[in-house]
């Protein structure tokens, strides 16, 4: 995914504001940058590899300019590949999110017809198939629609004319918003990008091309060029939310917020919680679904609706759910997991769910997001700006909303809302009663290794594949998470002398068995930290966590989002933007 913002208005600043629009969404993509404005007639383009750090650029004041932040799939991370990219006038500039399949024959077709390439990247070709569409005489909206309708994949892409004031937008899935101001007008990838300057916003539809000018916002549908209705919304939430505030980075930020999260799930979320327990209750066959972190979470589903509500729900990964899609019928209910709403793979499984009829639920952080608009009933997780590229509170927010349905859907709702108060008070509590300090010391013990096991049974076991998750995608220490039993069969010959093992022990009915497969790793050397509301002999090193039933999975989470987050620190890494990762993987 890359971060994109446009502005066309009053003559500006553009450079200072396009970039720091762009240092809001640099969690979307860190390998490059470029700011693009109308200079003397031209586009006068900046860029370059790296983060935006306190980097500036010397533009001149334009009424018209954008800017993109890239994460880099076709073309290596150099200057040249970094949006945006020029068309051979140097009149027209573009700024692209997304994979253009078929990019090799038509920047062949393009080459033959004589034009330049400066990069390697699939992004250019579209630039020069609107410079022609532009050269015969279309406007800049008829040319990008005839240029888009040849793409293959899915693309977002933002055109530029310096010499007609205009930008224009259009996009199929990777998500582009509109934002209306007074007297100029915006694009950005990302509402969060939009708050400063304005809260009405038009979320553009798949198909639709914005034309975006400083004193109106036209939109035409992308085949028949007819006028739609602009279909204005209003962004809810508060761009204060998304600073640093006194945090260092934004893991430690979002790691603290999570009870407070939780706290909000627990006594405001009992009506949304009773509707998606009689959607469930309603289908025949429940599919929680998603990716990476989220998928963890649709499986701790999966554990809780058994023991709490004895209800089968199933658990699938969003990139495999299409070779599951046979068990769907039209009385499916498809419930998407997703903190950003744009994850490919999920909005995929959920487009597959449509088309077998079966009903669409989404819970999901980022309203607005493709998710969020495509589902029939969405949950918001309420969890504000998750910036950092691990996925902290979104993730403890989908477990609370899952603990509290299965409760409702039980008739015990008043447990779950006890169960997760007492776990919002734990999160809080574990951070500032001496929890962290206990973790960071047991990074400084173990920052030297290369590997690390997760071990937990029942309701721990997505926890431990979660935890292993979380450690290696920002320390880049080999963690793996594995079911207690599995040890047997074969893990247990990866263990050597002071391999690091976390062992999720809650007071449920795992605990013994997971404590005897935890004397087994220790019995072959391994350093045994146990997250576990009680000691036990079988640990080097205790980490205590309160005693909170069924939420036991949220609590636990935090243990090892702090352990991972010290390794990184320990070894020098960037909580936030690890290395080739992105917040959100919009292409497939
Ligand atoms: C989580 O720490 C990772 N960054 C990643 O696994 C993430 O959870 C996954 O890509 C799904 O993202 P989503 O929740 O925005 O759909």
């Amino acid at each position: 995914m890359c971060g994109i913002f446009g502005y066309v208005g009053r003559p500006a600043n553009v450079g200072g504001m396009v970039l720091g629009a762009l240092k809001r969404l640099e969690y979307r993509g860190y390998d490059s940058w470029g700011v693009a404005a109308r200079e003397n007639g031209h586009v006068a383009v900046r860029k370059q590899t790296g983060k935006i750090g306190g980097a500036t650029v010397d533009l001149p004041a334009a009424a018209i300019g954008f800017g993109h932040t890239r994460w880099a799939t076709h073309g290596g991370v150099t200057d040249a590949n970094a949006h945006p990219h020029l068309d051979c006038t140097g009149r027209l500039a573009l700024i692209h999110n997304g994979i253009i399949e078929n990019f090799r024959p038509l920047r062949d077709e393009l080459l033959a017809r004589g034009h330049q390439f400066r990069s390697d990247t699939d992004s250019e070709v579209m630039v020069h198939l609107i410079e022609e569409g532009v050269a015969s005489g279309k406007s800049l909206a008829d040319a990008t629609r005839a240029a888009f309708a040849r793409l293959q994949g899915l693309n977002a892409i933002i055109a530029m004319d310096v010499t007609r004031n205009e930008l224009v937008a259009v996009k199929t899935i990777s998500p582009l918003v509109l934002g209306l101001g007074e007297g100029a007008n915006y694009v950005a990838s990302d509402s969060l990008a939009l708050t400063e300057y304005t809260r009405d916003v038009v979320y553009l539809e798949d198909n639709q091309v914005a034309i975006i000018r400083p004193d109106e916002v036209t939109l035409l549908d992308l085949y028949s060029g007819q006028p739609l209705p602009l279909k204005r919304e209003r962004v809810d939430w508060d761009a204060g939310d998304a600073g640093l505030g006194e945090y260092p980075d934004f893991m430690s930020k979002e790691m603290a917020e999570q009870g407070r999260v939780v706290r909000q799930i627990a006594t405001g979320y009992a009506e949304r919680a009773r509707a998606l327990a009689d959607l469930i209750w309603g289908s025949y066959g429940t599919f929680l679904v998603g990716c990476g972190t989220a998928s963890y979470a649709a499986l701790t589903g999966m554990y809780l609706f058994s023991r709490i509500a004895r209800r089968h729900v199933n658990a699938v990964l969003g990139s495999e759910f299409k070779y599951q899609e046979h068990f769907l019928t039209d009385r499916s209910l498809a419930l998407a997991l997703s903190q950003s709403g744009e994850t490919a793979d999920i909005i995929e499984a959920m487009v597959t769910s449509r088309g077998r009829g079966a009903t669409i639920g989404a819970l999901v952080n980022v309203r607005g997001s493709t998710l969020d608009r495509m589902a029939d009933f969405s949950v918001p997780l309420g969890a504000g700006p998750e910036q950092c590229v691990l996925s902290t509170k979104a993730y403890t927010a989908k477990l609370a909303v899952l603990t509290l349905t299965a409760h409702t859907l039980a008739g015990t709702p008043e447990i779950g809302r006890e169960l997760l108060l007492r776990a919002a008070d734990e999160l809080d509590r574990f951070l500032a009663g001496g929890g962290a300090a206990r973790v960071r010391a047991v990074a400084e013990r173990i920052a030297g290794a290369e590997h690390l096991y997760a071990i937990g049974r029942g309701l721990s076991y997505p926890t431990a594949l979660e935890a292993a998750l979380k450690i290696k995608e920002v320390s880049y220490v080999h963690a793996e998470g594995f079911a207690g039993g599995e040890l047997k069969h074969g893990v247990i010959a990866l263990l050597t002398e002071g391999t690091p093992c976390l062992v999720f022990a809650p007071n449920d009915e795992t605990r013994d068995d997971i404590l005897s497969g935890a004397m087994e790793m220790k019995s072959r050397g391994g350093l045994m930290i146990g997250v576990s509301p009680q000691d036990d002999p079988v640990f080097d090193i205790h980490l205590p966590v309160a005693d909170v039933g069924d939420a036991s999975p949220i609590v636990n989470a935090l243990p090892a989002q702090l352990l991972g987050y010290h390794l990184a620190r320990l070894r020098g890494y960037d909580p936030d933007k690890p290395r080739n990762l992105a917040k959100s993987v919009t292409v497939k």
